[in-house]
């Protein structure tokens, strides 16, 4: 574990990221972390500075699309009494309250294109210099950049600098989305539910198999912080480990669930809702699995070692489920007696 609260997985392209993070961590070289949002591009960069012999000193993170064009220069350098009209008292910048730290510089592709020569002259001579000062300080600090974007193609259009890319691009490190590393799914379910309850003082839910097979086959476009959100959810309404389906980000669920089964395949009401809402999870998650099974029964004609394969689950668990869910072997419901 690089630091106590990251989640590797066993997907061998995170395995080798987290590898690659111990090796490069001494080091000064700039790293350039890209990635979707929410792969954990910040993580990565903490977990850089936590690895390193700087860990003791700051870890100051900005994200470079926050400020204007004229406020970026006066955030990360700082500035010099009467520099400009308000500059009552001289200021810090971003590089100045790193020192001897890392500096994380997110969305780095915002920085204009004016300043981006500024930036270029500060990481090449490690020295900054403040808005109205005479002279350059120099600085210690280790630069992290991060970027959702292809700053290759920025680079091609004209609106970011070769050179500065270069000069970030020392060290790169792709972070794949979540989509990309499926079978980690349940290890981040079970490090965000261990936390989020924990926070909460509550016992950890479980998870249906039916559910989490879902989980893990819905896309996350918003990847990791996407399901640490749903998780957090999952935590917050969940009581004596029954989960209410309000506070499941009902959503989520059915939407992986018709990426996995198809849409017809779910209840919904007149809304177009899916159907129950305000029930227990188990009890939809019943109704559900019930449909489930029932379609992929007929779907193949009764044949249950058919209908398991679709449904991605054993012939044997099938079978329970069948008996469980009291079904017929074409997928009708047998009623009770
Ligand atoms: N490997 C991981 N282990 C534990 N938590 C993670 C991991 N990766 C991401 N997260 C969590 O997911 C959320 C998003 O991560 P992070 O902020 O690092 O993403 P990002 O790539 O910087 O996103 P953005 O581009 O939107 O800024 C955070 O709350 C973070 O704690
Ligand atoms: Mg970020």
């Amino acid at each position: 574990m690089l630091d106590g609260d990251m989640v590797v997985g066993t997907n061998p392209r995170m395995r080798a990221i987290a590898r690659y993070v111990r090796q490069i961590a001494p080091g000064l070289g700039t790293v350039l972390l890209t990635g979707e949002s929410g792969t954990g591009k910040e993580v990565i960069a903490r977990a850089i500075h936590h690895a390193s012999t700087r860990r003791a000193r700051p870890f100051v993170a900005v994200s470079c699309a926050l400020f204007s064009d004229t406020l970026i220069e006066s955030e990360l350098f700082g500035y010099e009494r009467g520099a400009f009209t308000g500059a009552v008292a001289s200021r810090a910048g971003r590089f100045e309250r790193a020192e001897g730290g890392t500096l994380f510089l997110d969305d780095i592709d915002d920085v204009p294109l004016g300043m981006q020569v500024k930036l270029l002259r500060a990481l090449q001579n490690r020295e900054i210099e403040r808005l109205g000062a005479t002279r350059a300080v120099p600085v210690d600090v280790r630069v992290l950049a991060g970027t959702k974007r292809d700053l290759r193609q920025l680079v091609a259009e004209g609106r970011f600098r070769e050179d500065l890319f270069y000069r970030l691009n020392v060290l790169p490190i792709d972070l794949p989305p979540l989509r990309d590393r499926r079978s980690d799914i349940p290890e981040y379910i079970a490090h965000f539910l261990a936390r989020f309850c924990a926070r909460r003082g509550i016992a950890v839910p479980t998870i249906s198999d039916a559910v989490m097979q879902a989980l893990v086959r819905y896309d996350w476009p918003g990847n990791v912080r996407e399901l640490e959100n749903l998780c957090e959810r999952i935590a917050e309404g969940s009581t004596c480990g029954r989960v209410g389906l309000g506070c499941l980000g009902a959503s989520v669920l059915f939407e992986s669930m018709e990426a996995a089964v198809g849409p017809e395949a779910i209840d919904r009401d007149a809304t177009g809702a899916p159907a129950a809402e305000g029930s227990t999870l188990e009890d939809v998650l019943r109704g559900v699995e019930t449909r489930l099974i029932g379609e992929a029964l007929a779907r193949s004609g009764g044949n249950r070692s058919e209908a398991a394969r679709r449904l991605g689950v054993r012939r044997s668990t099938l079978g329970d489920r069948i008996a469980r869910c009291g079904l017929d072997r074409t997928g009708s419901s047998v009623p009770s007696p």
